[in-house]
C-alpha cells in the first residue's frame, strides 16, 4: 500500500502521508492540509477523527475487542488486581513484585485527605450531585498540594496522591452527605476493601469484608480503567494541553464523565429502569418511545461511538452480575428486567439496523446496587475506576514529541461584516 493518499482540488494534487498503527488502523495525516491547501476538515463529534498516536489502549468496535497496552480486558478481569491495571496502564508494563510493592506503599501513604478539605465538603449544599463535588475538589487538590513541577519524581507522586486521595474524597462525600462519622483509609486493607470499609463501616456496625462484593469492585473498576479517546479522556488531554496542572485537567474530565451521554448513563440507566419496574415493567413501551424520531427519549446503556456489536466489558459485566447477586443472595427484579428488554431490543429491526447493543453502563449498576452503592454515586465509582487512564493520557501527552496545544479550526457561519448601529437608530 502506498504510504501517502492524493488529494486532487484544481488540477492540483496534493500528497497526504498516511499513518499505519500496529493494529493495522489507517490515518490520513492532514497535519499539513490548511498550510499546503487552505483547506480545514470538518467532522463534527469527532468521528473520523484521531486526535493523536497512543500506546496505551486498543479497542476494534467492529469486532469487540479492548486491550490496555496489549492485554485483553477480559484476562485482566480474571486475573490482575486494580492496582496492577493501574500500573500497567501509566507506566507501560505489569509491575514486578518490587515495584508493586512500592506503588502499595505510596498509594497507603497518600491516601489521607487534608483535614481542611473536609470544611469544603461540609459546606456543599446536601443535595448537590456528587460529581459536581468530586470535580470540584479534584481541582481544589491543587491549592494544597502546590508543587507540582516538571520533575519525573514530582509527577509520580502526583498521580499515585490523586490515586490515593480521590478513592478516599469520594467515600468522606459520601459519609459527610449522610451526616456520619468519616472513616479513614487502613494500611492493612487492599484498595477495593479500603474503599468498601470507608463507605460502609460504621462505629456501631464494623464493616464485614466481603469478598464478592470486594471481587465485584476490582472487576468493575478494571473495566473502566481505560477507553482510548472518549469524551471526558479527550476533556483531559485538551485541557492538559494547555499546561494547566494535571488536578485541573482531572477535574474536567470528572465534569465530561458526568453527562448522562456519557458516564452518567449508568445512573440514567437505573433510574429508567426503576421506573419502567414502578410503571409495571412494560419496556416496550420505553423501545418504542427509543425509536421513534419525534422522541428525544434513547433506550440508556444502548449504543456506542465505537462499538458496533456487543461491547465487550458490558458482556463481562453481565456475567458479573448473575455471580454476584447469586453469591449475596441478592433477588433484583431489575436484572430480569435489563435480560428480557436486552433480548427485545436485540431482535428488533430498529436496533440490528443500527448496531445499537448494550454497553457497559447496561448492567454495571445491577452490580454498583447488590454492593450497597447509592444510585447518585453511581458515575463517582466510574470516574474512580477511569482516573488510571485518564493520568496515563496525560502522561503519554505531556511525553508527546509532537505535543501542540489543541485548538481545532471551524467553519464561520455567522454574520459577514457589518457597522455598528447606535441604540437610538436601532429598530
Ligand atoms: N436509543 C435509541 N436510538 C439510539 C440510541 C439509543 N440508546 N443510540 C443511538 N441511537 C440511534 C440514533 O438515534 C441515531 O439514529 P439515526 O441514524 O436514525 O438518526 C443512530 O442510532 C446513531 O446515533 P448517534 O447519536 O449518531 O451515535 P453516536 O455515536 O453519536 O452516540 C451514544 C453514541 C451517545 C453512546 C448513543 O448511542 C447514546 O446516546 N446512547 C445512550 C446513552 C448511553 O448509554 N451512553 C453511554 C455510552 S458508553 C460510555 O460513555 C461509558
Amino acid at each position: 500500500m502506498d504510504d501517502f493518499v492524493t488529494l486532487t482540488y484544481n488540477g492540483q494534487e496534493i500528497k497526504l502521508p498516511v499513518a499505519i498503527g500496529t493494529e493495522g488502523e489507517k490515518a490520513i495525516d492532514i497535519s499539513t492540509l490548511r498550510r499546503d491547501t487552505g483547506f480545514i476538515t470538518l467532522d463534527p463529534g469527532y468521528a473520523n477523527t484521531g486526535s493523536c498516536s497512543s500506546a496505551i489502549t486498543y479497542m476494534d468496535g467492529e469486532q469487540g475487542i479492548l486491550r490496555y497496552r496489549g492485554i485483553p480486558v477480559d484476562q485482566l478481569a480474571e486475573h490482575a488486581t486494580f492496582k496492577e491495571t493501574a500500573y500497567l496502564l501509566i507506566n507501560g508494563k505489569l509491575p514486578n513484585r518490587e515495584q508493586l510493592t512500592r506503588f502499595s506503599v505510596m498509594l497507603n501513604d497518600n491516601s489521607l485527605v487534608h483535614e481542611d478539605m473536609r470544611t469544603f465538603f461540609s459546606n456543599f449544599p446536601r443535595m448537590s450531585h456528587p460529581m459536581g463535588i468530586l470535580s470540584a475538589m479534584v481541582n481544589a487538590l491543587r491549592s494544597f498540594y502546590p508543587e507540582l513541577n516538571t520533575l519525573e519524581e514530582e509527577i509520580n507522586l502526583t498521580m499515585t496522591r490523586l490515586l490515593a486521595k480521590v478513592r478516599t474524597m469520594a467515600a468522606m462525600s459520601y459519609k459527610i452527605s449522610r451526616g456520619h462519622k468519616v472513616i479513614y483509609p487502613r494500611p492493612d486493607l487492599t484498595y477495593c476493601e479500603n474503599f468498601l470499609n470507608m463507605m460502609f463501616d460504621t462505629p456501631v456496625k464494623p464493616y464485614e469484608i466481603n469478598r464478592a462484593a470486594v471481587n465485584a469492585l476490582r472487576v468493575f473498576w478494571i473495566l473502566h480503567a481505560d477507553h482510548e479517546q472518549n469524551c471526558s479522556t479527550s476533556a483531559v488531554r485538551v485541557v492538559g494541553s494547555a499546561r494547566v496542572n494535571l488536578y485541573a485537567a482531572i477535574s474536567s474530565g470528572i465534569a465530561a464523565l458526568w453527562g448522562p451521554l456519557h458516564g452518567g448513563a449508568n445512573q440514567a440507566v437505573i433510574e429508567m429502569m426503576t421506573k419502567i419496574h414502578e410503571e409495571g415493567g412494560n419496556f416496550k413501551k420505553a423501545i418504542e418511545r427509543a425509536k421513534d424520531k419525534n422522541d428525544p427519549f434513547r433506550l440508556m446503556g444502548f449504543g456506542h461511538r465505537v462499538y458496533k456489536t456487543y461491547d465487550p466489558r458490558a458482556k463481562i459485566m453481565k456475567k458479573m452480575c448473575d455471580e454476584l447477586l447469586e453469591s449475596l443472595q441478592i433477588n433484583d427484579p431489575l436484572l430480569d428486567l435489563a435480560k428480557e428488554l436486552e433480548e427485545v431490543a436485540r431482535k428488533d429491526s430498529y436496533f440490528i439496523d443500527h448496531n445499537l447493543y448494550p454497553n457497559i453502563d447496561f448492567y454495571s449498576g445491577i452490580v454498583l446496587r447488590a454492593i450497597g452503592i447509592p444510585t447518585n454515586m453511581f458515575t463517582v465509582m466510574f470516574a474512580i475506576g477511569r482516573l488510571p487512564g485518564w493520568i496515563a493520557q496525560w502522561k503519554e501527552s505531556l511525553d508527546d514529541p509532537q505535543w501542540k496545544i489543541c485548538r481545532p479550526r471551524q467553519v464561520y457561519t455567522g454574520n459577514q461584516e457589518y457597522n455598528f448601529v447606535p441604540i437610538h437608530a436601532r429598530g
